[in-house]
């Protein structure tokens, strides 16, 4: 489950519940879901879709989202790089950003437009909703894989526009991962 850093108070969040309601603060919805049928990693596109149909169909009415597709990104992925140095700079779009994590892990970094820079590592299980215009960026972990469903507004339309205000150079895109969780092992 997601690990939240509160950089301002030296403090990590790892409760789902205690996530959800400091990132609500900033207007981003956070959800853990399980799955209506379990699935497998690696299962097909189509799979994963059926197994979070109503789920799915919840968010598209909530948020007026047209469709819903499966990203997958692997360290085998042809332009990896490239795909990857597209979204790792601060930016934002005019339609909401929804995530929701099959596999793998990722790193989100959110910029209040007031306030502390959230840095907020994703993984199986995590739905992440930030609003259109919420600024952030993302970076994959060191084993450079994640799937996830995405939800769209417009199916044509999603761009990011970058602020270009560099504080995005000022963090590290590294992964916190369970080991760093005081008290565990
Ligand atoms: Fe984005």
């Amino acid at each position: 489950m997601a690990i939240l850093k509160m950089l301002n108070e030296d403090k990590t969040l790892t409760n789902g519940q205690a996530i959800a309601k400091y990132l609500e603060t900033l207007g981003i919805r956070y959800e853990q879901w399980t799955p209506a049928h379990p699935i497998q990693p690696r299962s097909p596109a189509e799979d994963v879709l059926k197994a979070y149909a109503g789920e799915i169909d919840k968010l598209k009415a909530l948020g007026g989202y047209v469709t819903a597709d499966v990203i997958d990104v692997n360290a085998q992925t042809p332009g990896l790089d490239a795909l990857l140095a597209k979204f790792n700079r601060e930016h934002w779009h005019d339609e909401d950003e929804v995530r929701f994590i099959i596999h793998g892990r990722g790193l989100f970094h959110i910029r209040p437009k007031e306030g502390q820079v959230v840095p907020i590592e994703v993984e199986a299980g995590d739905l992440m909703l930030l609003p259109k215009g919420t600024w952030h960026w993302f970076d994959l972990c060191a084993d450079r894989e994640i799937r996830a469903i995405r939800l769209f507004q417009n199916p044509s339309g999603w761009t990011p526009y970058y602020t270009e205000s560099g504080v995005d150079k000022n963090f590290q895109p590294i992964c916190f991962g369970p080991l760093h969780i005081p008290g565990q092992v």
